[in-house]
């Protein structure tokens, strides 16, 4: 399946070997960013495509928008001419290579919207001549590739696998790890045949540390979902195991980090006030939409997805318990929000649980303020919030609610100075004390 020689004699394959290969990346957010910079920095010649052309300009200014990505190593890159973007898709014709790495939201009725992927595959089709590699890289469900991005390519009898070359890479990058980025995370790639395989893998292998082949797309696209699926699960777990654990007073991370003793056979994962970013609350339904239509009902996901849904309602009842314990209303409380980003140390809002607590909190007539580093202002139903200095809120409000650990919190000076506070992330794991109440 892998080097096998089918494309031995082609000639993508010299131009990929000695570096000469146009690359295009589409969609230059926080997938596509990271790996035009990875192949730039490997040599190749990079054009960026989006829709946004505040981004396209920014980056062509050699200025980063994306956290992992420092503007020391974008604007090198940009200046010696490896790196540029633009708005327009007519540069598709003189490209070797093409990303796509464009949204892959759902609909409010949990359907996928595939309409970013459709229109991005429109505008590759106009200019789109024989001899390209074109790898989708956006979440999806089983079949995208195969079933919606090849017809769009197929046309005037261009077959794939011998005309051009197609695939399906997941993308698995972890906004704000510092261990694994684009790089050194192994890169799994499927084609619609054995020679698109071959072709993406020798791709893939000039910038990334580790490639692994499949043999379809579908296994390439089932092998995400397979990921974020697995989390979700695990986490829908552990969150109605809080639950459980709360109604009967035992302390679920101390639960938790003696079961993670076990050498073998367990993995732990954690509670929170719910699942956030554009990846583990959604990329599950995207799994159980499509075997709806094959006839069969994926149940786990329905229940994680239910019991991790009530995960902001959870927090809001404790909240209000708390405050209650006290004689104070939850009506007319001041309540501080610690953090809002979806996930520790980064600067993303996306499907974060946090505004869900905010506006529960807000309809039950609490006044809300919050402090996040990353984060100065978020949209609500109806209207904003600005950040507010952790200084300013912490000793005035009635509760103060720790929804992302951000490490740049000074939690000991804030426990000092609080009158309560409701932990959802066991930032006070080796504290004992009266003012914290725990998840
Ligand atoms: N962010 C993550 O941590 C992560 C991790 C793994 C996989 N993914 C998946 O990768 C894909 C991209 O996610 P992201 O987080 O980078 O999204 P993003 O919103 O940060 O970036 C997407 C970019 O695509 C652009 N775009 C939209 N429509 C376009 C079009 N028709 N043509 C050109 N550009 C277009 C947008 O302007 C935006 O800049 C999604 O499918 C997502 O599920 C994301």
């Amino acid at each position: 399946m892998y080097n096998r020689g089918v494309i031995m004699s082609n000639p993508l394959r010299q131009k990929i070997q000695d570096r000469t290969a146009r690359v295009g990346v589409v969609g230059l957010g926080y997938v596509g960013l990271p790996l035009a910079v990875e192949f730039a920095d490997a040599g190749f010649h990079v054009t960026g495509i989006d829709v946004q052309a505040s981004k396209v300009d920014r980056l062509n200014a050699g200025d980063s928008y994306i956290q992992d990505i420092p503007t020391e190593i974008l604007r090198p890159l940009v200046e010696a001419g490896r790196l540029r973007a633009t708005t327009d898709f007519s540069v598709v014709r003189d490209l070797d290579t093409i990303d796509i790495c464009v949204p892959t939201p759902l609909r409010k009725t949990k359907d996928p919207d595939m309409s970013y992927i459709v229109s991005a595959c429109e505008e590759i089709a106009k200019h789109f001549t024989p001899g390209k590699l074109v790898i989708l890289e956006s979440t999806t469900y089983p079949g995208t590739t195969d079933e919606l991005v090849l017809p769009m390519l197929a046309k005037d009898g261009l077959k794939a696998g011998a005309d051009f070359f197609l695939c399906f890479s997941p993308e698995r990058v972890d906004p704000g790890n510092p261990t694994y980025q684009t790089k050194n995370i192994p890169k799994v790639v499927g084609g619609v045949t054995a020679a698109c395989t071959e072709m993406g893998a020798l791709f893939y292998g000039q910038a990334l540390e580790h490639v692994v082949p499949v043999s379809s797309t579908s296994a390439a696209e089932m092998a995400k979902l397979l990921e974020n699926t697995f989390r979700m699960i695990n986490i829908g777990l552990v969150n109605e195991l809080a639950m459980m654990c709360d109604r009967m007073g035992i302390n679920v991370w101390e639960v938790i980090d003696a079961a993670a003793t076990k050498p073998f056979g367990f993995m732990p994962f954690y509670p929170g006030p719910g699942l956030g970013g554009h990846c583990i609350p959604i990329d599950p339904f995207y799994l159980s939409w499509k075997t709806k239509q094959a006839g069969i009902e994926a149940r786990f996901i329905e229940l994680a997805g239910y019991i991790n849904g009530q995960m902001p309602h959870f927090v809001v009842d404790k909240i209000q318990g708390a405050l209650n314990d006290q004689s104070k209303p939850v009506k007319g409380s001041h309540v501080h929000v610690l953090g809002v980003a979806y996930k520790r140390n980064i600067d993303d809002v996306r499907e974060s649980p946090a505004l869900d607590v905010i506006l529960l909190l807000q309809r039950l007539g609490a006044r809300v303020t919050y402090s996040d580093p990353y984060v100065p202002s978020i949209r609500l139903d109806g209207g904003s919030l600005e950040a507010s200095p952790v200084d300013a809120c912490v000793e005035q409000a009635d509760c103060v609610v720790i929804i992302t650990d951000h490490s740049d919190f000074d939690y000991e000076a804030i426990h000092e100075r609080v009158r309560l506070i409701v932990d959802t992330r066991n930032a006070y794991k080796n504290r004992k004390s009266e003012k914290i109440v725990r998840l």
